[in-house]
C-alpha cells in the first residue's frame, strides 16, 4: 500500500474517532441533563421559582391560621382609615377591607364583587363609596348595598369583628350587619386592636 493511501485511511480513522468521542459527549450532556436537570439554572428563573414558593408558603400560613383560629389580627384600630380601606384574606381566602366609621368603629367588608368576583377597589369616594372596575359597581361602605344602575345586585357582606384592648379584653363586637355589642365609641385609645371574627354560621 502507498504512503499517501496510509495517510489517508490514518485521517479517516481518526476523523472518525473524533466524531464517535464527540457524538459520546454530547450522548453524555443530554442523559445527564435528562437525569439531573439542566445544570445551571437562569438567575431569573430561579428567582421566580423562589417567589413561587415563598408566596404559596405564605398562602398555606394564610389558611393554616384561618383554620385553626377563631380571631385573626386586621391591626391596630388607629391605623384604620375612613377614605381608604385595609386589604386582608377573609376566612373564605378572600380579599376583604377594613374600614373605620364616623364613631371610630371597624367596618369589616368582602371584597369579592357580588357581581362576577372581582376585587372591589379600596378608596373611597366623596359619596362613601367604593368602586368595582370590571364592570363598574359602586357599594356604599356602611351598608354594603350597590348604587342604582351598577350591574351588582346584591352588597358586599359585612364581615364580624371584635375589638380588644391591649390587656385582650373586650371592648366592642359586632356579629356580621348586626348591633355594636359593648362600646359605641372607641375614639379615645390608640391601643385597640381590630380583630376578624369568625363567623359561626360560615364555619
Ligand atoms: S365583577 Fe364587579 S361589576 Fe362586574
Amino acid at each position: 500500500m502507498h504512503d499517501s493511501t496510509k495517510g489517508n485511511d490514518r485521517r479517516h480513522f481518526l476523523a472518525s474517532a473524533a466524531g464517535l468521542v464527540l457524538l459520546a459527549s454530547a450522548s453524555a450532556v443530554t442523559i445527564f441533563r435528562f437525569i439531573f436537570g439542566k445544570p445551571r439554572v437562569d438567575g431569573q428563573l430561579q428567582a421566580e421559582r423562589l417567589r413561587l414558593l415563598s408566596q404559596n408558603t405564605e398562602l398555606g400560613k394564610l389558611e393554616l391560621q384561618r383554620q385553626t383560629q377563631d380571631e385573626i389580627l386586621i391591626g391596630r384600630l388607629s391605623d384604620l382609615d375612613a377614605a381608604k380601606g385595609k386589604y386582608f384574606t377573609d376566612y373564605q381566602m378572600q380579599q376583604a377591607l377594613a374600614f373605620i366609621d364616623k364613631d371610630n368603629l371597624p367596618i369589616l367588608l368582602s371584597a369579592k364583587c357580588t357581581h362576577l368576583g372581582c376585587t372591589v377597589g379600596s378608596q373611597v369616594d366623596d359619596q362613601g363609596r367604593v368602586l368595582c372596575p370590571c364592570h363598574i359597581s359602586y357599594f356604599d361602605i356602611v351598608t354594603g348595598q350597590p348604587s342604582q344602575g351598577s350591574p351588582a345586585k346584591k352588597p358586599l357582606p359585612h364581615l364580624s369583628w371584635i375589638v380588644r384592648d391591649q390587656n385582650g379584653d373586650v371592648v366592642a363586637k359586632k356579629i356580621g350587619a348586626g348591633q355594636v355589642e359593648g362600646l359605641r365609641d372607641l375614639s379615645n385609645s390608640d391601643n385597640f386592636s381590630v380583630f376578624l371574627l369568625r363567623d359561626t354560621k360560615e364555619g
